[in-house]
């Protein structure tokens, strides 16, 4: 995975690459030490780096334009709950189209979340308006400037949709709100006036996602020295003590990786050559097919292409910069078959309604088929993108349960059944 073009300056990866040969009496236990290791003598201690980690991270907080960065090897769901552990907010205001991590970590943390209704373009999420913002911050007291509410935002979205960083830092700031973000599909746009780190006191890159690191590679990083030591205490919470020197090296890596306007430019003529949705991220494709978009990644399947997921309506092809352009080609010949099965769908729809039910004493799982009407007791979803369809509280429709059965992998069902409140 690693392009010997460009790890010169790649501090971890050069150590693995120099680690002496030696006998393994350490973990892990298959015994192939010398790229996954554990913490030796000259491979540092991530809970409390000194070394070469050390050294890493400060390089890597240095290109995100953060006071501290922490490197991640479980994945942005890690970034996102020492993000919310750190904040230490008591609210905390974010879109309903959130990843579970964010729903997860307010349950663990306690902290109450006000849930943003999401505006829709046909079947895409936009981001929350800074005006829908400013009015919850002004319902949850922010007006007086009390410092115990966040705003999260999910940015870049899976759609490649990005927030208007600037005004929500803006309306954050005048109440005193901290701004965090969850940019597990951000960590290519450092650099660019798109980036999350250029407005957030706290944020997450999810290196794994687009650019060419090991998957659970993530990063976590802090604007200013006094929040990355709360960071630093609370990544010390959530993070594994075993993280992977593969992981940690390719982080790093990814993070160096250098910025590829030629693909940038590719993706931008693909997309308008492909009629994909507009949207500000040029590592995300995304094609609308209406009811045919099962059957188009069926048979894109079968030509070998795996988009990264299917929404029931989209599908979503996801680029990388280190993706040879021959593969935008591909994906592009691939597609014209199905032209004409494209449905052109921009027009901004209602909010589909959150109808609350009361919630009962105890919960149990009946089947999804038999649960209109019921409370759900649990989030459930399409995985990915682990944007909740029904959630806990809704009452269950007809809608929720066609859409959840539609799809070929989910969150929140076991076996085909949904927990609900008796
Ligand atoms: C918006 C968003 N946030 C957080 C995550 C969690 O990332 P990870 O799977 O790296 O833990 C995801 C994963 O899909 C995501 O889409």
């Amino acid at each position: 995975m690693f392009d010997r073009r460009y790890t010169a300056d790649c501090r971890i990866y050069n150590m693995l690459a120099a680690a002496p040969r030696h006998l393994s009496f350490h973990t892990p236990g298959h015994k192939e030490g010398k790229w996954d290791i554990t913490e030796l003598s000259f491979s540092d201690n991530l809970a409390c780096p000194a070394g070469v980690l050390k050294a890493a991270q400060e390089d890597v907080a240095k290109i995100l334009g953060a006071a501290r960065s922490f490197l991640l090897t479980d994945g942005s769901t890690c970034g996102v709950h020492s993000m919310l552990y750190a904040a230490g907010v008591k609210k905390l205001v974010f879109s309903a189209a959130a990843h579970k991590s964010v729903y997860n970590g307010c349950r663990l943390l306690g902290i109450e979340p006000i849930v943003l209704p999401v505006r829709y373009a046909g079947s895409v999420p936009l981001q929350p308006s800074p005006e829908s913002i400013a009015f919850a911050l002004q319902n949850a007291g922010m007006e007086r400037g009390n410092g115990s509410v966040g705003v999260l935002l999910t940015s870049p979205d899976y759609y490649g949709n990005i927030a208007d960083y600037a005004a929500v830092r803006r309306i954050c700031e005048a109440c005193g709100a901290l701004l965090l973000c969850d940019g597990a599909h951000g960590g290519h746009l450092h650099g660019t006036p798109l980036y999350a780190g250029g407005y957030c006191d706290l944020w997450v890159d999810g290196v794994h996602k687009s650019l060419p690191a090991f998957t659970q590679g993530a990063v976590v990083s802090a604007r200013t020295e006094a929040l990355g030591a709360r960071l630093a205490a609370s990544v010390d919470i959530f993070r594994t003590t075993s993280p992977s020197y593969p992981v940690l090296a390719s982080v790093e890596y990814a993070v160096k990786y250098p910025r590829k306007l030629q693909s940038e430019r590719a993706a931008e003529r693909l997309k308008e050559r492909l009629h994909a949705r507009s949207n500000a991220d040029w590592t995300k494709v995304v094609v609308c097919y209406g009811k045919n978009a099962f059957a188009v990644q069926e048979a894109l399947e079968k030509q070998g292409i795996y988009p990264e997921f299917c929404d029931g309506e989209n599908i979503l092809f996801y680029l990388s910069p280190a993706q040879p352009l021959r593969q935008f080609k591909a994906l592009e010949r691939a597609l014209q078959s199905f032209e004409g099965l494209r449905v052109n769908e921009q027009n901004e729809t209602p909010m589909p309604a959150f109808t609350a039910g009361e919630r009962g004493e105890k919960t149990e799982w009946i089947l999804l088929r038999e649960s209109a009407g019921h409370i759900c007791a649990g989030d459930a979803g399409l995985f990915p993108p682990c944007l909740p369809v029904v959630r806990e509280g809704q009452v269950i429709e007809g809608e929720h349960i066609e859409k959840l059965s539609a799809a070929k992998s989910v969150y929140g069902l076991i076996e085909g059944k949904i927990a609900v409140y008796i």
